[in-house]
């Protein structure tokens, strides 16, 4: 091949590259922050952060070392904040403090476990533990922060930087609506490792990604006695048995086939003698649906059907749903528009065969209490090393994070906000009056 037929297949990869990246810009930035973030001094500084956050676990409304944590690394990096949202909630801001805004969340809670794995910086507190790699969520996000603002100049509107506490089953997401942290945001973003996707490899969907969850929890009572003398007794045993038989019938018998539901019975408690019948049993649960329908329908269902089949038995029962201490989460529904635009922006990053499409998980998130007030997207990150040995699940006490993906997240996130203020542009000016001082 001569010369000027090289110059012309150059060229031609040249046009056909630009083409195929949208406006060519997200293959530009996206490119780039990737390159910038996995360089050893920003790689480094994250891999500390992380550790650190890691030796010190804090649960749900606690987060207050690593809320701190959060914000004196904002302030290094020279990055305004708002705080406190929600007890422990952190929100940043960068750019120019004017519309378009985005968001991008990371959550901030341990669980209550005992970590198992034996390592340098295993967790210093008994009984807590990052097993769900929030500890790596919140040190991608700051290493996020840590790219825009190396690029600040790029961001054509805002950045909001969402730190929320208590995701576990406390509602920090809905917390932190309440607290105007998402006032003005047009979009928002989130993300979780997960370690049986490739490194390297993002994955989510359209549409419904996870489930709604709910809680319940049933006190049956009947009459204690002897358990020789059944004749004396009301048996709160024998009715929640039989409470529980019914239950799982509302899946079977009552819900369309084709809409994945959950009803789960985890919890019960009575009795504590070979011969004596209990005054009463606690039972509880978990119930799942990938819709507010179908999730108000078992609702209902799972209260009448334990009040009814109590008092078959000659039981009473009371339910609570426990609302208070751990909110119904609404299933987690994915944005059409940002799915797209979450394909075309990964996908330059990392390659669009990188980009999975995964089916929906009865695992719940309270990122979508967000989506149920903005459009959201939440997918999923990759950390499994084929070379090296096999991740635990999360919530397992032997949970570890393939640090390999903290440029990964990080670049996303910047990735993800940056580009997304340059494509949603508003077509009409705003007013200048719609610029926050405060900022
Ligand atoms: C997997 O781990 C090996 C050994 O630590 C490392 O050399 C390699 O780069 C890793 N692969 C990816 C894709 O990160
Ligand atoms: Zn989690």
């Amino acid at each position: 091949m001569n010369f000027f037929s090289w110059v012309f297949l150059v060229v031609f990869f040249h046009l056909l590259s630009q083409t195929f990246s949208l406006n060519g810009m997200p293959l530009d930035i996206s490119t780039k922050f990737l390159n910038y973030a996995k360089k050893e001094e920003l790689f480094n500084w994250m891999v500390g952060v992380r550790r650190k956050i890691h030796e010190n676990p804090e649960l749900g409304y606690e987060e207050f070392e690593t809320s701190k944590l959060i914000r004196e690394e904002l302030n290094k990096i020279g990055i305004k904040y708002k705080y406190p949202f929600s007890v422990t909630g952190v929100v940043g801001f960068i750019g120019t403090g004017k519309p378009p805004f985005v968001a991008i969340r990371a959550d901030m809670d341990a669980l209550a476990m005992q970590e198992m794995v034996e390592w340098e910086h295993k967790s210093r507190v008994p009984g807590k533990m990052h097993a769900c790699g929030h500890d790596a969520h919140v040190t991608m996000l700051l290493g996020a922060a840590k790219i825009l603002q190396a690029h600040r100049e790029e961001i054509k509107g805002t950045v909001v930087l969402v730190f929320q506490p208590a995701e576990e089953g406390g509602g920090g997401a809905k917390k932190m609506i309440d607290a105007g942290a998402l006032e003005n945001v047009n979009a928002i973003f989130g993300l979780h490792v997960d370690p049986r996707l490739p490194i390297g490899h993002v994955a989510s969907r359209p549409g419904p990604l996870l489930a709604g969850s709910g809680f319940f929890e049933a006190v049956i009572s009947g009459k204690g006695g002897h358990a020789a003398i059944p004749q004396h007794s009301i048996d709160p045993i024998l009715a929640a048995s039989n409470v529980i038989v019914s239950l799982q019938h509302l899946v079977s018998r009552e819900a369309d086939p084709l809409d994945s539901q959950v009803v789960t019975v985890a919890k019960f408690q009575g009795g504590g003698a070979f011969n004596v019948i209990p005054d009463s049993v606690t039972i509880g649960g978990t119930f799942r649906s990938f819709s507010k329908q179908s999730f108000m329908q078992l609702r209902q269902r799972i209260e009448e059907v334990i009040t009814g089949q109590a008092s078959v038995q000659r039981c009473k029962a009371s339910i609570d749903f426990l609302e208070n201490e751990k909110p119904f989460f609404p299933p987690t529904i994915n944005n059409k528009q940002l799915h797209e635009y979450f394909k075309n922006v990964a996908g330059a990053m990392l390659g669009i065969d990188k980009v999975e499409d995964m089916t929906p998980l009865m695992g719940s998130e309270d990122f979508a209490f967000y989506q149920e007030v903005i459009p959201g997207y939440f997918f999923f990150i990759g950390m499994k090393n084929e070379t090296s040995k096999q991740l635990q699940s999360p919530h397992s006490p032997l949970f570890e994070i393939n640090e390999d993906v903290l440029p990964y997240g990080a670049a996303l996130h910047a990735s993800l906000a940056v580009n997304y203020l340059l494509e949603f542009q508003p077509e009409v000016p705003l007013p200048e009056e719609k610029h926050h001082d405060e900022l």
